[in-house]
């Protein structure tokens, strides 16, 4: 049932380009434009929306503060990201007029659907995102866009997390679409891209082999660190949060600009640190602004393993490990970004003799809050 593979992760890992091809599947027509059946919240109800509030927990909450970027960007609508645990516990300000959107694999997770009770009393319309058919979280919502990872059985989250990203991109696109927001080229290119991303995907899949090798060569470190800024910062958590549950390191993901706040500290001699590059074309100040980091960094000693763009050259001289990703439009960079992450935790968990499917205290749903 593993399909060949060793583990279940590294099948769910291979399955990502499918994953994502499946989840747009049949939701954008040819035309370009999107078609979410599913989301059965009244257009009319949409165009009110004056405030979107994620809630989820772990990779799902990494998804939802990379969907909070696309949201806002494509939209203009304000959007906030939180823990579903921290949520209801802070009397949090909802009413008619705000979309919630619960992100959750299993459905189950405890922490999301008090997050989702709460909001729901408050009068405020749920979406939920799973990956689940028929489980709690999206029975209890206003409406639900099924992500089509298929069943994820390793504890570690990698095809859902995708598959995550896709389904929030499109319901930033819907929304916007319905709105009649800022549905200019970029949209344009941004919903074509879409549709080839899968392709990216298996590419980057294509040349992990280097990552592999990179991974088993630090299997006696204690810390890694990741660094990443805009989408880049939650891919890096989402980084550090693999490498922590599969390989019990210590691993901590920083918004690169935080550096000089204090993280910079940190740096040692041969420490590992994972940097997310963001792409030269989009928001170029922010590349620039990493690659000084890199260079800080890298006089402080570091060992910098660098995720860069295929053709941006200006990390070259700072990179002493690099890994390239395909290009893509700065929002949709995480679903390329994050795969040699995926890679990198998995293969040092084994290397470090830990059970990759089963990490130790850890489930699969979390039931209980
Ligand atoms: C990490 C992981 C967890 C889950 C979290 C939410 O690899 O799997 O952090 O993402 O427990 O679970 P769901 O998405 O089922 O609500």
């Amino acid at each position: 049932e593993k399909g060949g593979y060793d583990y279940f992760m590294l099948k769910e890992i291979a399955e990502q380009p499918k994953a994502v091809a499946d989840t747009l599947l049949g939701r954008i027509d040819a035309s370009g434009l999107l078609t979410l059946d599913e989301v059965r919240i009244p257009a009319s109800v949409l165009r009110e929306v004056d405030k979107v509030v994620i809630v989820a927990c772990g990779t799902a909450y990494h998804a939802g503060m990379i969907a909070k970027l696309a949201i806002e960007h494509w939209t203009r609508i304000p959007c906030e990201t939180e823990l579903a645990s921290e949520f209801r516990y802070r009397d949090p300000i909802l009413d008619q007029r705000t979309l919630v959107i619960a992100i959750s694999q299993s459905g189950e997770t405890m922490d999301t659907l008090m997050a989702l009770r709460h909001a729901r009393e408050q009068g405020a319309r749920v979406l939920a995102v799973c990956n689940t058919n028929g489980s709690t979280i999206p029975r209890e919502s206003d409406a639900v866009l099924y992500t089509h990872a298929g069943p994820e059985v390793a504890v570690a989250s990698t095809k859902a997390f995708l598959t995550q990203l896709v389904a929030c991109y499109l319901v930033a696109l819907y929304l916007g679409q319905v709105r009649g927001t800022k549905w200019g080229d970029e949209i344009e290119a941004v919903i074509r891209e879409l549709s080839d991303i899968a392709a990216a995907v298996d590419r980057v899949l294509e040349t992990m082999e280097p990552v592999r090798a990179l991974a088993r060569s630090l299997a006696d470190k204690d810390t890694v660190l990741f660094l990443g800024r805009h989408v880049g910062y939650p891919v890096a958590l989402e980084g550090a949060l693999k490498l922590k549950e599969l390989a019990y390191m210590h691993a901590e993901g920083f918004a690169a600009g935080e550096l000089k706040h204090g993280p910079i500290a940190l740096i040692e001699e041969d420490l590992p640190v994972v940097v997310v590059v963001p792409s030269p074309r989009g928001r170029s100040v922010l590349h620039d602004k990493i690659v000084s980091n890199i260079q800080e960094i890298r006089a402080r000693g570091a060992r910098t393993i660098v995720i860069a763009e295929e053709g941006d050259e200006a990390v070259v001289p700072y990179a002493d490990h690099l890994i390239r990703i395909p290009a893509t439009p700065t929002l949709l960079q995480p679903l390329v970004a994050t795969v040699p992450l995926q890679v990198f935790a998995c293969e040092l968990a084994t290397a470090r003799g830990n059970e990759v499917d089963q990490p130790r205290n850890l489930a699969k749903s979390v039931t209980v809050e």
